[in-house]
């Protein structure tokens, strides 16, 4: 159709997207462009402010590396990322769930190791810790030979793969749950961390006044055919920043109870997987930053 006035721009998109074979790609093209429409006419947006946005846009690009992923950090930024979480767990989003962000820095092909071994590589500070997980379905069956991916920032404020200094996979395994659906692993208790703020994230946060911390936490993945594969996170109840989290993903089904030993901390916690398709994700980023 020929445009006219402003008022049949929506419509005239719409009509040459139509024609999309795919029914799920067509649903979704068609409301992110009614929606995308309606945000611009409903913001009044100029044209200094579109192009600003171009920009934006384009840096999440650039900014992207093989050991940094921009799009996923600014996902967490926005609240998006715990929401498709939250929308697709926990019985669809009715139930509390252990499921949370997988995060920008999660990378597969790290160790196997033996349960209650050490993920700890290079010298890294922090008190010792011992997990003790346990996997179970909803129901509370124990659910053996699951594996977990375990992985945690260096409690000097970064992961492995953002600093050369420590060893490769430094803080990363992978587990498999025992006949009784326990796994264990030693590693040194995690502390808070501040996000990149380098590019378009940071830009975010500066202009809305809010800090870049993470609470303490540490990040899980756990896949067992027949069971949904989910992403998961344990936060430490002490930290300062579990209610301003600049990612979004502290939920109150995830606060971990650590528990102070003769030497160090123990945490036990259970995740419950559902029934569903075992997928692995995509890793967002694929190597250590060199030096
Ligand atoms: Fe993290």
């Amino acid at each position: 159709m020929i445009i006219q006035t402003q008022d049949d721009v929506t419509a005239a998109v719409l009509q040459e997207m139509h024609r999309t074979p795919d029914a799920r790609t067509r649903e979704l093209l068609a409301l992110l462009v009614k929606h995308l429409h309606a945000f611009v006419r409903e913001a009044r947006l100029t044209e200094r402010e579109f192009q600003d946005a171009i920009g934006y846009i384009n840096a999440i690009g650039r900014e992207t590396t093989p050991s940094h992923n921009e799009a996923m950090l600014l996902a967490g930024a926005l609240g998006v990322s715990n929401l498709i979480c939250l929308m697709n767990n926990g019985a669809l989003g009715t139930r509390p769930t252990q499921a949370n962000n997988l995060g920008p820095f999660y990378r597969a092909d790290s160790p196997r190791c033996e349960d209650g071994a050490s993920i700890v590589r290079s010298s890294t500070p922090g008190s010792p810790l011992t997990f003790r997980g346990q996997v179970t379905d909803a129901g509370g069956k124990p659910i053996a030979g699951a594996d977990v991916h375990v992985w945690q920032s260096s409690p000097a404020g970064l992961y492995e793969n953002q600093d050369p200094s420590q060893a490769e996979m430094n803080l990363r395994g992978i587990f498999t749950t025992q006949a009784d659906g326990s796994f264990s692993f030693r590693s040194v208790k995690p502390a808070g961390y501040p996000v990149p703020t380098a590019g378009p994230t940071g830009a975010l946060l500066a202009a809305q006044k809010r800090h870049n911390m993470r609470p303490a936490h540490l990040h899980f993945l756990i896949h067992k055919p027949g069971y949904k594969t989910i992403a998961s996170q344990v936060y430490d109840p002490e930290d300062p920043h579990l209610e301003t989290d600049s990612q979004f993903g502290v939920t109150r089904a995830l606060i971990g109870n650590f528990v102070r030993t003769g030497s160090g901390y123990e945490l036990s916690f259970t995740f419950q997987l559902e029934p569903g398709e075992a997928r692995l994700p995509k890793p967002p980023i694929s190597q250590k930053v060199t030096a």
